[in-house]
């Protein structure tokens, strides 16, 4: 396919200030300024988006930068939550929404993730929203069905001009941080129903641009072997995303 690969880099809560700008140095270093045509983007921690944001602009790093959550309200009293607006005045292009650890340890449903959806289109950041079955529902083999059942319900209402607007991130649960990985194969049945869902939602066209990538232990020895399916088009790095050599690897071998 022709779709630009992706790889994204999720700190969740890793790296203080310091650490962060530190790690967002190196991996500009490593990259250089060629990424080959692979777009790059960094999620770190919001108290470190300003300081890596500094990093792109004076060594004309090449990535993107990423939030891990945002609330979909404009201003007022929401203690602890941050705007669209608060994001973008950062530098932020892309935001994380509907990862699994949020939803499972601080509750949220489709419902927010779809306010959180359209609030980020209408301010022009990226959405990259993530789905995603547990083990159970793997081992009663309805991944499908409640891969797809997210996915309409995360994007009921929501209206595309390009695929470009939107990423997808699917990441089974039980492969997160486990060292479990899923086999390509187990990772394209999933994104390839994804795509057919969007395709349902979105048209055929829309559809055919919007980045579907595998998250679930993603390392620098297995991101090729998921590129090669027919459906992933990058991967939603956690843990490997900590080293900057790791990262860059994975962006080399994408
Ligand atoms: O957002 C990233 C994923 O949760 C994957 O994390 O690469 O540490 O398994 P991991």
């Amino acid at each position: 396919n022709t779709r630009t690969r992706l790889i994204a880099g999720n700190w969740k809560m890793n790296k203080n200030y310091t650490e962060g700008v530190q790690l967002a140095q190196d991996l500009a270093n490593e990259l250089g300024h060629d990424t080959h045509g692979v777009e790059v983007v960094v999620c770190p921690p919001a108290t470190d988006l300003k300081g890596v944001s500094g990093v792109i602009e004076f060594d004309r790093a090449p990535f993107g930068l990423g939030a891990q959550n945002v609330y979909w309200e404009a201003s007022g009293a929401f203690t602890g939550e941050l705007s669209c607006d608060m994001l973008k005045s950062v530098g932020c292009t892309h935001c994380i929404v509907g990862h699994s650890e949020r939803r499972d340890y601080f509750g949220e449903t489709d419902g927010d993730i779809n306010l959180k959806v359209k609030a980020l289109l209408a301010a022009g950041i990226v959405p990259i929203s993530c789905c995603g079955e547990s083990l159970e529902v793997r081992e009663a083999g309805n991944q499908v069905d409640f891969v797809v059942g997210q996915i309409r319900a995360d994007f009921d209402g929501v209206e595309l001009e390009s695929g470009d607007q939107l990423v997808v991130a699917y990441e089974p649960i039980w492969a997160i941080g486990t060292g479990k990985t899923a086999t390509p194969e187990d990772a394209q049945e999933v994104c390839g129903a994804i795509r057919a869902a969007l395709v349902d939602i979105f048209g055929a066209d829309i559809a055919s641009q919007i980045r579907v990538l595998y998250g679930g232990s993603a390392k620098p020895g297995n991101v090729a072997g998921f590129l090669a399916e027919e459906d992933v088009d990058g991967a939603l790095v956690g843990g490997a995303s900590l080293v900057a050599a790791d990262f860059a690897a994975m962006v080399e071998r994408a």
